[in-house]
């Protein structure tokens, strides 16, 4: 079995700020002891799983994270993959330790390569200082690296991300796997509806983004259909289409569809506009279905 399962460390309050987190307004999740998350990683292995994600509120802040990472590679998982801000990677001795567990992949948040825009979205003055001595030592150290952009009104444009693809490679990355996850607002407790991007502008550049990273080699992937309807990517719909139904059928109570989605060839693979969305920029610019979609 090749899947990809998740191991929730310890959650904590994190070492940044982000405007758009999700996890701010949750309910603290219970919390797993050592011995838990140890027990989760073994059931993995046993369970034939090759690749493992480990998240959290910021995994890196757990105490015991170097001993998961130990662990999931003592029991020689394929890939561990971390999701983190990587702010604690800024410090050489802890990303040396790690480095001498083996091969990790990053997927590290990275919002912007513009010190003020990061500061904004992180609200929390200096942190850009530390962001860019983390993604140094990731090239340093040869870890494997994925962007991952939380996309928000603050940095969703073509050349916003292109800055950043260009930023990431002046560090030493190898970039060639990149993430887009736009806004969710109001889904179990999640960002500002402030920073929500317009749909038709955010389909709009989210298909430029595409466009580019194909020239680059560069692999996108991404979660628009989380909280822009596929109509918004046009030329890209197929490509959103394939995120699994089943998670977002889990909201469908968060979206609702418009009278012309009837009228749509997708419709069975969209979850439709977010009802907070709607309520924002009322009315609605989702008004005509594009002829490419048209029954
Ligand atoms: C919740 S954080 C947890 C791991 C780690 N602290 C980090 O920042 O990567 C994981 C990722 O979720 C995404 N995220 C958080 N809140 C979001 C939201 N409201 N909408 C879209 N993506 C969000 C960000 O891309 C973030 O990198
Ligand atoms: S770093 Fe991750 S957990 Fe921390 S505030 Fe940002 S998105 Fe949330």
């Amino acid at each position: 079995m090749s899947k990809l399962d998740l191991i929730k460390t310890d959650y904590g309050p994190c070492n940044i700020n982000c405007v758009f987190c999700r996890l701010h307004k949750s309910p603290p999740p219970s919390r797993s002891s050592k011995q838990e998350i140890l027990s989760q990683i073994r059931a993995c292995k046993d369970a034939g799983v090759e690749h493992i994600r480990i998240t959290s509120g910021e995994p890196t802040l757990d105490p015991n994270f170097l001993d998961y990472i130990r662990f999931a590679k003592e029991l020689k998982i394929t890939t561990v993959l971390v999701e983190t801000n990587g702010i604690k990677l800024a410090e050489d001795e802890f990303i040396e330790k790690i480095a001498k567990l083996g091969q990790v992949t990053f997927l590290i948040n990275t919002p912007s390569h513009k010190k003020e825009i990061y500061e904004k979205i992180t609200q929390t003055p200096g942190s850009f200082e530390n962001h860019k001595k983390s993604l140094e030592n990731l090239a340093k150290h040869n870890f494997k690296f994925i962007a991952n952009i939380a996309l928000i009104n603050l940095n969703y444009k073509f050349e916003d991300v292109k800055g950043l693809i260009e930023f990431l490679k002046e560090t030493g990355l190898e970039v060639n796997h990149i993430t887009l996850r736009p806004l969710r607002v109001n889904l179990k407790g999640s960002g500002e509806d402030i920073y929500l991007a317009e749909y038709a502008a955010l389909g709009r550049e989210i298909g430029k983004i595409i466009k580019y990273c194909k020239n680059q080699n560069i692999l996108v992937q991404g979660m628009p259909a989380f909280s822009i309807p596929l109509c918004a990517c046009q030329g890209f719909e197929k490509f959103f289409a394939e995120d699994p139904k089943d998670k977002w059928e889990q909201m469908n109570q968060f979206f609702f569809k418009l009278n012309i989605c009837k009228k749509c060839k997708i419709e069975k693979y969209c979850p439709g506009v977010l009802k907070f969305y709607n309520k924002k920029f009322r009315p609605t610019p989702y008004t005509e279905i594009p002829e490419t979609l048209k029954v």
